[in-house]
């Protein structure tokens, strides 16, 4: 179980396609991804680091089902594309992979209490009576160092770490099995970056303590200090291609390509 690779990415390519000129104008292909491989075990941070406009957000983007890509996406060994065929099949992948993003303030309706906002995903995939939704809420708060109390507020009511915390505990409401996290922590001031990097360390031990499936998530950043703090592994992106991977400590100890060196601040 432990080692198990939860997800795999085989020669993914993916590109974006666009009509600046109206339906009858010219397409225009970007190509973004060219075949990228890689793997992430059961219970493991991954960290992917990379320039602006690598491709980084595209990979996640592909990984949770938003973008069209050649190739093949596997999570938990079911195939991302076939079974997002259909509804249910959505649904069923939806449940599996979850997201954190950049900007907490967009992502909770403004309007709607934390409660509503923690319980939608629930209601969505028909999960548990009432009761049970509201202990799981409650629950969830706590685990992600919120006071229950707090399902009464609104998002304006929030701290731009606190509105963090309640993006995590919505995405983490339906246990995922992995997390995709883009750029989580870049909005956020510095001390407020280190107590939500703090926060994913310590959900690692008490998600599985709680009954959850173990954190296992894909952490996209282009700050090095907070990947490596964060990840076990890491994944080094330019220009659409996984240049380097490895161990975090084997590769800050040893870089071997030359935007890795320049980025660990490693010359000649
Ligand atoms: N919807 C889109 N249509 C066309 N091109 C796009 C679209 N989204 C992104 N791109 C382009 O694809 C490339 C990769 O973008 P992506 O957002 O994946 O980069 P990134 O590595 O996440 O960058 P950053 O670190 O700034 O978030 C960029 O050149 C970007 O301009
Ligand atoms: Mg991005």
């Amino acid at each position: 179980m432990e080692n198990e690779i939860l997800l795999s990415v085989r020669g993914v390519s993916s590109r974006y396609i666009s009509r600046p000129y109206g339906v009858f104008g010219r397409k225009i292909v970007k190509p973004v991804l060219f075949d990228i491989s890689l793997e992430i075990r059961r219970g493991e941070i991954l960290g992917l680091l990379g320039p602006s406009g690598c491709g980084k957000s595209t990979l996640g983007k592909c990984i949770l089902g938003l973008v069209d890509y050649e190739g093949e996406i596997l999570i938990g060994g079911l195939d991302r594309r076939l079974e997002g065929r259909k509804r249910r099949g959505k649904l069923f992948m939806a449940k599996k992979v979850q997201a954190v993003f950049q900007n907490p303030a967009a992502s909770l309706n403004p309007v709607k209490r934390i409660g509503t906002i923690l319980e939608e995903p629930l209601l969505i995939h028909k999960t548990g009576t009432r009761a049970e939704r509201l202990r799981r809420i409650d629950r969830m708060l706590s685990l992600v160092g919120l006071d229950p109390s707090y399902k009464k507020r609104r998002p304006h009511e929030l701290s731009g770490g606190q509105k963090q915390r309640i993006c995590i505990a919505s995405a983490l409401m339906l246990n995922p099995s992995l997390l995709v996290s883009d750029e989580a922590v870049s909005a956020l001031d510095v001390s407020v970056a280190a107590q939500i990097l703090g926060l994913f360390r310590e959900l690692r031990e008490n998600l599985e303590a709680a009954g959850g499936e173990s954190l296992t998530m894909l952490f996209i950043s282009h700050n090095l200090n907070a990947v490596y703090y964060l990840c076990d592994r890491i994944a080094v992106m330019k220009e659409g291609r996984i240049v380097e991977s490895g161990d975090t400590e084997e590769l800050y100890r040893d870089p071997q390509h030359p935007y890795t060196r320049a980025l660990f601040g490693v010359w000649g």
